[in-house]
């Protein structure tokens, strides 16, 4: 059974029996075993208190919003209103209408290079991206490049999984309209320095984008701070429902930027001859939202708030470092991101062993990873595999899981060799 890592000692412990209680998933048995989730960058599991908010609104408020004066829809928008107003809090913004509710991160990005790519793009543009996207923030800046006639650049990735920020500042020319840049890599873990690319790209006046879905599962942001233009995050994975998401964007580019959905609710006046377009944040909300997932992104957060990011940050890097360095240890593992600040998220090949193999050994012992290129298919060109193996962990996870995990790692290896 693992020991207390000295990081786990320096900082208040979570108490991780009446968090888990919170999670009626991690209770279930899969093949008989006790269900260990190191799927946590494909999704995060939901607490009792996301999955009883989105039935109690089911239940008790379910109606449109922003749309009737009757009882149950004025209570609707209320609770989906008061959420646009605690992910202002959450992500520090200045303003609430800079808060957008989308589908996911993927809309989020798609919205963005539509939009901005419409009103700013012109032929001969360039759109800086990083070689550890996931494809959410590849093919949306590719699709806004063979509209505009601009080119997509890239910056290179080290051998450790850490961005070269030396070609990021040689690549950084004044035909750069936008930089979109991921705030922690999905597949690699990567910690990306954004404050600094940030400031760098602000001295030659180009905005930023961050794709910062598997960042918030493990630490605060503060757009204000950062100066971001804009942010990308999903519901899902911070532990939210799915299909709902968020895009903050700085005031002064959203309202220079075209509505990218037509639809109700994002009009102000229509006319078969001209229609002209709701303020903000509605002009990008066409269409019925989702209202529940919006209001149980709000229970997510709420949730969040309650436990601390500085006590899950402390114990997910004693996860991470007790996890690496028994992998690191065993014959033939290859850890695929080693640089220096990470997430807790480990990608991995071993040698004469398929990713697929060990992902399905492990689940027949109740373990659940993913494996395959992680919607990142140039990363993976990038170190010479076409998939690897990742287990990712959040901070319901223990160090008595990390042991069932390498022991059942260590038999899987055994079995394919
Ligand atoms: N982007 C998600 C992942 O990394 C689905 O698994």
């Amino acid at each position: 059974m693992a020991v207390e890592t000295d990081i786990m000692k320096k900082v208040p412990a979570l108490d991780l029996e009446a968090i888990r209680k919170d999670f009626p998933i991690l209770s279930q048995t899969v093949h008989g075993r006790p269900l260990v989730y190191f799927d946590n960058a494909a999704t995060g599991q939901k607490p009792l208190q996301v999955i009883e908010t989105v039935d109690r609104y089911y239940r008790e408020t379910n109606s449109n919003v922003h749309r009737g004066i009757h009882f149950f829809s004025d209570k609707a928008t209320r609770a989906y209103e008061e959420t646009r107003q605690k992910v202002k809090s959450f992500l520090n913004a200045t303003h609430e209408h800079e808060i957008i509710f989308t589908k996911g991160t993927t809309d989020s990005i798609n919205l963005v290079a539509a939009s901005f790519g419409r009103k700013f793009l012109k032929a001969g543009d360039e759109i800086l991206i990083s070689g550890m996207e996931h494809h959410s923030n590849i093919v949306p800046w590719q699709l806004a490049c063979e509209a505009a006639g601009a080119h997509l650049k890239v910056i290179p990735v080290l051998d450790n999984g850490a961005l070269d920020l030396a070609k990021f500042t040689e690549l950084l020319s004044g035909r750069v309209k936008i930089v979109s840049i991921v705030h922690t890599s999905n597949t690699l873990g990567t910690v990306n320095p954004v404050k600094e690319i940030i400031a760098q790209a602000h001295e030659k006046g180009i905005p930023v984008m961050l794709d910062a879905a598997q960042a918030l599962p493990h630490q605060a942001l503060d757009v204000t701070q950062l100066d971001c233009d804009f942010l990308a995050f999903s519901g899902h994975k911070l532990f939210g429902p799915t299909g709902v998401g968020v895009l903050y964007g700085k005031e002064k580019w959203l309202n220079e930027m075209p509505p990218y959905q037509g639809g109700g609710d994002m009009i102000r006046d229509v006319s078969f001859e001209k229609t002209t377009y709701n303020e903000l944040p509605y002009k990008f909300e066409a269409g019925t939202p989702n209202i529940a997932g919006v209001i149980g992104l709000g229970a997510a957060i709420d949730y969040l708030n309650g436990i601390g990011y500085e006590a899950i940050q402390a114990h997910e890097a004693a996860l991470l470092q007790y996890a690496t360095s028994q992998m690191e240890a065993i014959e033939g593992l290859r850890i695929i991101g080693t640089a220096p600040h990470k997430a807790s998220v480990i990608s991995f090949v071993v040698d004469g062993a398929h990713p697929s193999d060990l992902g399905t050994l492990l689940d027949v012992n109740g373990i659940a990873i993913r494996t395959g290129h992680h919607c990142t298919q140039p990363l993976m060109a990038r170190f010479g595999v076409t998939s690897t193996a990742r287990a990712s962990f959040a901070f319901y996870n223990t160090l008595g899981e990390i042991d069932i995990f390498i022991k059942a790692l260590k038999n899987a290896i055994s079995m394919c060799s």
